[in-house]
C-alpha cells in the first residue's frame, strides 16, 4: 500500500467556473484519487479556493460586497458545485485561511533568511484620496494610442496596447475616481528565482517520466530569453496575506500583501493543516504528508493542472520549497492538460461563453458530464465540446452500451429466475466464468496500467471496451434461446452476466461514481474491492437478491440537444 498526495490547481474565487476549468484539473485529479483509494492506497486529495488578488477584489466590488464576505459566499458556492460533481476532496480549503497566512509568512521568512528575497524600490502611483498605492489596473485614463477613455494602467482594452500607468492621459483612481494621484517611491519584495535556476534545472532533468507538455513548458521558461526572472511577490492590496517575515513585522512593507501566486500554491500545504484542524488531528497527521523529515519521503505527490499553470508549478512553487530548505515535500509528478474549447471557440469566464458548472448540473445528471469530459480530456492536444459529440457519446457509451447491458440482464433474470442470482451446476458456471474472464482479464490489466499512468482518455476507452464485452457476451451466449432447451446452462450464463454487471459498478466508479452507487445498490454489491481474477465473477453467489434498477441513462433527444445548443450559444446572463 502506497501513500499518495494529490492536489488539483485551486480555482479562483471570482465566479463560477466553466467545464473547461473542471476537466483541466479537478476532475482528472478526482478520477485518480478515486482509483487509488479503490486500489487500497492511502490517499490525501486536497483542493481549495484561490481567494486573493486583484480579480477577487474587483469581483467583490462588482457584487457590492466586502471582499471577505464575497469570498466566504463564493467558497460555499464552489464547495457545493464540487460536491455536485462528486469531487472527493479530503479537504476543500481556502487560501485566505489563517493556516495559509501563517505558512505563507513562514515561507517568506525562510526565503529571506536564505538571502533569496530582494527588496527593490519602485516608483508607483499613490492615491491620496484612497490612502493607498494603486496597482496598475486600478488606474484608469485615456489611452495615448487610441484615445479610449477607460484604458487601464496595465493595458488598453480597446486597442490592446500594453501600458504603463504613467502613459495614461488624465489618470484617475479606478476605486474612487480621484485624480489626486502622485508617483512615489515604494519598496517591493522580489523572489530571486534566478539564484535557484541551476537547482531547478537539475531537478527537472530528473523528471524524465513527466509528460512532455509539462517539461517543455518548464524548460522554455528556464532557458528562453534571459532565463528565469526574479519575481515580484508583493502587491498593494488590502486583501491578501499581510507581508511579514515569519512572525515578525517587515519594515517598509506596511500595508502590503503577498502576490496571489506566491500564497496560492502554499495553500496546498495549508489545506492539509486545515484538514487536520477541522478533524481534530495532530500536527503529525498533516506533516506525514508534507514533511520529508516526518514521513513524507514515502509519499508520492501528484499535481493536476491546466497548461497555463505549469510554470508556477514547475518553477515558482518549487523555488519556494527548495529555497526554504526545510524538508518540505516537492512534487513527484505533474499531470498537465491542454484546453477544452467550446463549439468552435473558447470557453470564456469573462465573456460567459460555454457551459458553467451550475448550469451543467441543472440540466443533466453528473455522470453524463463526468463521462464525456474525462473520455475527451484534452491530453495530447486541445479538445472541443460540441453538443452533437456530447449527445452521441452519452447515448452510445452510456445508454446503449452500459445501460442497455444492465437492463437486459437484470430484466431477463427477473423474468425467468426472479430477482435472485440463479443457481447453476458448478461445472457449467465455472466454464462460463472462465470463458468470460479470458476476455475481461486482459482488458482489466490494460485499464489498470492506464489508470496508474493517468492516461485519462485511454482509460475511458478501455473501460468502454470492458462494457462492450457484456453486450457481446449476452449476444453470443443468448440465454433466452438456451433457456428453452437447457435451463441449467442458461442459469450459468445469467449468473455470470449478473456478476459482470456487479463488477461494472466497481470498475466504473472512478468515472461515474453516482451511477456506480445506483447500480451497486440495485445489485446489492456491498464490497467494492477491486477484482483480480476469475473468481470475482462469482462474488454474487446463487440466491443473492437484487432489484432491476431504473433506467441508468436516459438518452438525450435531438430536441433537447438543439434547445441546449441554442440556450448556451450566447453569453451567460
Ligand atoms: N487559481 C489558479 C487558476 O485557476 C490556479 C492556482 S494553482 C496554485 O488558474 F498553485 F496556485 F494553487
Ligand atoms: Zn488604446
Amino acid at each position: 500500500m502506497a501513500r499518495i498526495l494529490i492536489t488539483s490547481a485551486i480555482p479562483y474565487i471570482n465566479g463560477i467556473k466553466h467545464l473547461g476549468n473542471l476537466v483541466g484539473s479537478q476532475l482528472p485529479a478526482d478520477l485518480y484519487a478515486r482509483y487509488m483509494r479503490q486500489r487500497g492506497h492511502e490517499v490525501m486529495f486536497l483542493c481549495a479556493t484561490d481567494e486573493h488578488g486583484t480579480p477577487a477584489e474587483l469581483a467583490a466590488a462588482k457584487a457590492g460586497k466586502p471582499v471577505a464576505e464575497f469570498c466566504a459566499e463564493m467558497h460555499e458556492v464552489q464547495a457545493g458545485l464540487a460536491r455536485g460533481f462528486r469531487l472527493s476532496f479530503d479537504h476543500f480549503g481556502r487560501s485566505s485561511s489563517p493556516q495559509n497566512h501563517q505558512l505563507t509568512q513562514y515561507f517568506a521568512g525562510r526565503l529571506a533568511d536564505a538571502g533569496l528575497i530582494e527588496e527593490v524600490s519602485e516608483r508607483q502611483v499613490y492615491s491620496n484620496a484612497d490612502g493607498r498605492f494603486l496597482p496598475d489596473r486600478y488606474i484608469e485614463g485615456t489611452c495615448p494610442n487610441c484615445g479610449y477613455d477607460k484604458a487601464r494602467g496595465d493595458q488598453c482594452e480597446n486597442c490592446t496596447k500594453q501600458l504603463d500607468p504613467t502613459d495614461l492621459i488624465d489618470p484617475r483612481s479606478a476605486i474612487s475616481g480621484s485624480t489626486d494621484l502622485e508617483v512615489c517611491e515604494t519598496k517591493h519584495l522580489y523572489l530571486r528565482q534566478s539564484a535557484l535556476r541551476d537547482q531547478l534545472d537539475a531537478w527537472i532533468d530528473t523528471k524524465s517520466d513527466w509528460p512532455v507538455l509539462t517539461t517543455s513548458i518548464a524548460k522554455k521558461w528556464l532557458h528562453d530569453g534571459d532565463g528565469l526572472q526574479d519575481r515580484g511577490i508583493t502587491r498593494d492590496l488590502n486583501w491578501g496575506v499581510p507581508v511579514r517575515k515569519g512572525t515578525e513585522d517587515w519594515p517598509g512593507m506596511e500595508g502590503k500583501v503577498f502576490y496571489v501566486w506566491f500564497d496560492a500554491p502554499i495553500e496546498y500545504i495549508a489545506a492539509a493543516v486545515e484538514w487536520a484542524d477541522a478533524n481534530g488531528k495532530a500536527d503529525a497527521d498533516w506533516q506525514r504528508w508534507w514533511r520529508t523529515d516526518k514521513g513524507a519521503d514515502d509519499v508520492r505527490y501528484v499535481q493536476f493542472m491546466g497548461k497555463d499553470n505549469v510554470p508556477f508549478h514547475t518553477l515558482s512553487f518549487p523555488a519556494t520549497i527548495m529555497g526554504a530548505d526545510d524538508n518540505w515535500k516537492l512534487v513527484d509528478y505533474i499531470k498537465s492538460f491542454n484546453y477544452l474549447n467550446y463549439d468552435g471557440g473558447q470557453f470564456s469566464t469573462s465573456q460567459g461563453r460555454g457551459i458553467f458548472q451550475d448550469q451543467a448540473l441543472e440540466i443533466l445528471p453528473v455522470d453524463y458530464w463526468r463521462w464525456w469530459l474525462l473520455s475527451h480530456a484534452p491530453e495530447s492536444s486541445d479538445s472541443e465540446f460540441t453538443w452533437e459529440n456530447f449527445q452521441s457519446s452519452v447515448n452510445k457509451d452510456l445508454a446503449d452500451v452500459l445501460g442497455n447491458f444492465v437492463s437486459r440482464i437484470t430484466k431477463f433474470c427477473r423474468s425467468k429466475f426472479g430477482e435472485v442470482v440463479p443457481d447453476a451446476p458448478a461445472d457449467l458456471a465455472r466454464a462460463e466464468r472462465d470463458a468470460l474472464w479470458s476476455r475481461i482479464g486482459p482488458l482489466l490489466k490494460e485499464y489498470e496500467t492506464q489508470m496508474e499512468a493517468m492516461e485519462v482518455r485511454k482509460s475511458a476507452n478501455t473501460l468502454r471496451a470492458i462494457w462492450v464485452v457484456g453486450n457481446e457476451y449476452l449476444q453470443e451466449a443468448a440465454p433466452w434461446s438456451v433457456f428453452k432447451t437447457d435451463a441449467d446452462r442458461a442459469a450459468a450464463i445469467v449468473a455470470t452476466a449478473l456478476n459482470l454487471a456487479g463488477l461494472y459498478a466497481i470498475l466504473s466508479a472512478p468515472f461515474i461514481p453516482e451511477t456506480s452507487e445506483t447500480l451497486g445498490r440495485a445489485l446489492n454489491v456491498t464490497d467494492f474491492d477491486w477484482p483480480s481474477g476469475v473468481d470475482d465473477l462469482a462474488r454474487l453467489p446463487a440466491g443473492h437478491g437484487f432489484v432491476v434498477p431504473d433506467v441508468l441513462f436516459a438518452k438525450i433527444s435531438d430536441e433537447d440537444r438543439e434547445a441546449w445548443q441554442e440556450r448556451f450559444s450566447g453569453t451567460r446572463a
